[in-house]
């Protein structure tokens, strides 16, 4: 069995079980994870003995008809059903967590296991397998995902004959790689001789509806015996449990009143970056410092008149009772320009020069720095206002990491908001969210927030660790919630921030907090990195150089690593940096110097939470 056991109690569960030999039940075995953990330690303590006189006990206890504790059918007599997922934000792992309750309701003996945990061999011993996995990066599996997802890819693979699957891609439809993981799993898992019961599906950001109508139509498969022909119709539309932990969600937010908004770059800066303070009081809401804060925005009016011309569609025209205009403000996504969208507006206009655009060469130009009201003008046709809201997705909330603690700040969530203004095409371009924070709505105003846990980003249980903290631009944003918290828990543990922006002057993001925090001994180190003060431009990753010493003596003394902000550029880089840190002062191979920061990831670690 090659269940990977590195994290928390698991790893003692491991270390007993090598040096009892005993059997270890598999993380996909039909029980709670839990009920797993628990069993394996009972088992850990048992010789072969006292396991023979426990199975012939078990056989017996069946045999004889004992009682169920309550009418549902037992564990051994339910179908069992594994349901892998990957994640990265959370949104997998919700919906794993819904799927095992509905299928728990049609009577399956669900298990949920996240793909960090196993392996391939693993998941080859589920009879029937749920795979529910997003898409990062440029196409990539989450990270934590990676190992599985590299295995199942090799040419080693496990076989997968016998296993019934069905998988469910999760990804947002503005990126090239639209849920690339979730479809070069489910065609792996087909060529490794695995049975598909159902076909996969591609999920969009707003994938709860679709998400729930092919869990429901696909659990009623699986549940089905024996049968191996492909799902045609939809069995019941389940009711996915889309609440979190509180009340208020994605899709049933909170209005928290804004009770400070502040520009906290120089009026000669050429950014802004807002830092905001909103009120939760009331609201139940509660968070951890790494988690985000989802924003609902409404789209600018002057966007939205733009696409209605470029469409020429009157804005009075009514779309399910409410004007078209002010729908399009409020539910649409009438920015980002994705395959899909063209794709459907090809098939109403039936437009030859759109098909030829989709099937050719010339999409991916086209699509870079383009927003949907270029394509409505690029390709003028004359819609309804019920035609052209079917070409849209829903508008999609936004994601800011929270810079508060509710130590220090009871009831608020204060966030960093970089306004995104750009010019691309001779047009000028603004950001849906971060400029109708920064443009349409001021103190005293209500904003459509819910909390967003991130579980994978959180500071070490044990206060007594180091922390180095990497967070350039906005990426600062979770460590001022960082600092906070450890200053009011009183944490033993040293803090060193790294932080980086174009001038030290103008943008010099919550410079008096940093300072204040210095002051108060709660900050040990800072070291700052600012690309436009100098002839040569220096970046956090030259500051980490610099200081790789003590970096890698903090990393051998346990400290915990993060890294914040920016995914394209930073992210990489910063990781380059750590390896060439860990072969140069740790005098290591760069291969070496690679499974290191892997170690380090697998402990719990190094962690990241990029975008
Ligand atoms: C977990 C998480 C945490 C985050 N935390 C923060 C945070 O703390 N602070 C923060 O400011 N943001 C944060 N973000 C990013 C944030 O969610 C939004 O993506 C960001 O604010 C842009 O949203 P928008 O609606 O303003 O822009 P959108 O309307 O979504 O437009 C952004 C798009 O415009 C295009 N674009 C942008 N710049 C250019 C350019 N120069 N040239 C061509 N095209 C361009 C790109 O296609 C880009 O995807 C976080 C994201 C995640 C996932
Ligand atoms: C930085 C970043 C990169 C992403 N890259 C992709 C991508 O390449 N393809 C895709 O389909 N979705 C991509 N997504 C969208 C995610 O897959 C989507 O938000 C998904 O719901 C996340 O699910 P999770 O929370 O389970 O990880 C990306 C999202 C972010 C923030």
């Amino acid at each position: 069995m090659a269940t990977r056991r590195n994290r928390g109690p698991l790893s003692n569960i491991g270390k007993a079980m090598s040096t009892l030999a005993a059997p270890v039940i598999p993380v996909t075995a039909p029980f709670e994870r839990e009920q797993i953990d628990l069993l394996n330690r009972v088992m850990a303590d048992t010789d072969a003995e006292q396991r023979v006189w426990l199975s012939g006990f078990l056989a017996g206890y069946q045999a004889a008809g004992r009682p169920a504790a309550a009418p549902a059918p037992s564990a051994t007599t339910r179908r069992p059903l594994t349901i892998l997922f990957a994640t990265e934000s959370g949104n997998a792992e919700g919906l794993a967590a819904d799927a095992k309750k509905a299928a728990d309701r049609q009577g399956f003996a669900a298990t949920v296991t996240d793909m960090a945990e196993v392996t391939p061999a693993d998941a080859a011993q589920a009879r029937n397998l749920l795979v529910i996995a997003s898409t990062w990066g440029e196409g990539s599996p989450p990270e934590r995902a990676t190992d599985f997802y590299n295995t199942l890819m090799a040419e080693d693979a496990p076989r997968f004959e016998g296993v019934r699957f069905a998988v469910l891609a999760l990804g947002d439809s503005a990126y090239v790689n639209f849920c690339e993981t979730g479809k070069r799993i489910d065609a792996r898992l087909a060529e490794l001789g695995g049975e598909r019961m159902v076909e996969h599906i591609e999920c969009d950001l707003d994938y709860e509806t679709s998400a729930a109508a092919w869990i429901g139509k696909t659990l009623d498969r699986l549940g089905e015996p024996g049968n191996d022909a492909e799902a045609t119709s939809g069995g019941d539309v389940i009711q996915l449990d889309t609440r979190r932990p509180a009340a208020y969600s994605r899709t049933h937010p909170f209005e928290a009143e804004i009770a400070e908004i502040v520009n906290l770059n120089s009026s000669r800066s050429d950014k802004e970056t807002l830092h905001v303070e909103l009120s939760l009081a009331g609201s139940g809401l509660a968070y951890e410092p790494g988690d985000s804060l989802g924003i609902v925005p409404l789209n600018d009016p002057a966007m939205v008149e733009a696409v209605l011309r470029a469409a020429r569609v009157d804005a009075g025209a009514i779309v399910e009772g409410i004007p078209v205009a002010q729908q399009l403000a409020e539910r649409y996504d009438i920015t980002t320009l994705t395959r899909p969208v063209i794709e459907a507006y090809g098939r109403l206009t039936e437009d030859t020069k759109l098909q030829a655009l989709v099937e050719g060469a010339d999409l991916l130009p086209y699509l870079t720095g383009r927003q949907i009201v270029d394509l409505l003008e690029d390709f003028p046709h004359a819609l309804t206002a019920d035609q052209l809201v079917s070409i849209l997705r829903t508008l999609p909330p936004r994601l800011y990491s929270i810079a508060s603690s509710l130590k220090a700040a009871p009831d608020e969530a204060h966030l960093l908001i970089s306004a995104v203004r750009y010019e691309s095409h001779g047009r000028a371009r603004q950001g849906v969210a971060s400029t109708f924070v920064a443009d349409r709505i001021k103190k005293g105003d209500l904003l459509k927030v819910y909390v967003k846990p991130n579980r994978h980003f959180r500071l070490p249980a044990d206060t007594g660790r180091d922390v180095i903290m990497i967070g350039p631009g906005t990426g600062v944003a979770p460590f001022r919630a960082f600092l906070q918290e450890r200053q009011a828990v009183g944490a033993d543990g040293r803090n060193w921030l790294f932080f980086g922006d174009r001038r030290y002057v103008h943008d010099f993001l919550y410079q008096l907090d940093w300072q204040d925090f210095v002051k108060e001994g709660v900050l040990d180190r800072i070291d700052v990195a600012f690309s436009r003060d100098a002839a040569e431009k220096v970046y956090v990753q030259h500051r980490l150089w610099e200081q790789r010493g003590d970096v890698f003596s903090w990393l051998e003394g346990g400290a915990h690593l993060y890294v914040c902000g920016d995914e394209k550029h930073m992210a990489k880089d910063v990781h380059a940096t750590l390896r060439a840190i860990v072969a140069d002062v740790g005098g290591r191979s760069e291969a070496d110097a690679e499974a290191y920061l892997s170690g380090l990831a697998k402990a719990g670690r190094y962690l990241r939470d990029v975008y």
